[in-house]
């Protein structure tokens, strides 16, 4: 993204999106589209996008998660957690995203994702493109994200180890109208799960 390509034509599909339907098992329409999971580190963000794919693919529905620390790992390896990276970080993943939507897919995202602009322009991508977008504010207090410290990272950034840790020295910014608020300090896993299929029926995404 520093040398940005020029003489760039993009090239339309073949392939309707009736006709991925019928490849891809098709129950309601056209299934494909992104849930984007947001919130603190600690949170349950990757419990509840993998337990989600789970239950999906239990039913026949194929869904895949991309999640932070995995693809932090490889497509992402040479970004930080600077604000300019977290937002090419976001951007890189709502354009693979959109393209597992466009495919046929249920993409379930699992990111921090703190600035609501760059979730706002992750929608945009989506809702361009005529992809139905989710967003869900896994809505746990910082102070019980803080005291869950799986990971152990909340302590290191207090002792100073990590810099800029979302919550302690970088700032998280709530979605103010998320389609979906799971507050996992109050609910178990299966109830959370439970509220985001509801949420799928609603918008006929599965029946
Ligand atoms: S972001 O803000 O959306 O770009 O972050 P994300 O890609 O989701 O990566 C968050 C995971 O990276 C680990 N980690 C940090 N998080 C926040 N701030 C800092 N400085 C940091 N350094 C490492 C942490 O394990 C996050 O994982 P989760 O699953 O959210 O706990």
């Amino acid at each position: 993204y520093r040398n940005p390509a020029t003489n760039i034509h993009p090239m339309q599909h073949q392939v309707s999106r009736s006709t991925r339907n019928k490849i891809m098992g098709h129950r309601a329409g056209f299934r494909g589209c992104t849930i984007w999971f947001t919130g603190y580190s600690g949170a349950g963000k990757s419990t509840l996008a993998f337990a989600l794919e789970d239950y999906l693919c239990n039913r026949g529905i194929p869904a895949y998660v991309l999640d932070g620390d995995n693809i932090r790992h490889g497509l992402n390896k040479n970004l930080g957690f600077t604000q300019e990276d977290r937002e090419e970080n976001i951007r890189r993943v709502a354009e693979v995203a959109r393209l597992m939507a466009d495919a046929g897919l249920i993409c379930i995202t699992s990111f921090i994702s703190p600035y609501t602009k760059d979730r706002d322009n992750a929608r945009r991508v989506h809702e361009k493109d005529g992809l139905t977008f989710l967003e869900i504010f896994v809505d746990a207090p910082l102070s019980v994200c803080e005291q869950r410290d799986v990971k152990g990272l909340y302590l290191k950034a207090r002792k100073g180890l990590i810099k800029d840790f979302t919550g302690v020295d970088s700032v998280y910014e709530p979605p103010l109208t998320p389609d979906l608020d799971v507050r996992t300090a109050d609910y178990n896993i299966e109830a959370s799960v439970e509220q985001l299929v509801r949420l799928l029926e609603e918008r006929e995404i599965v029946t």
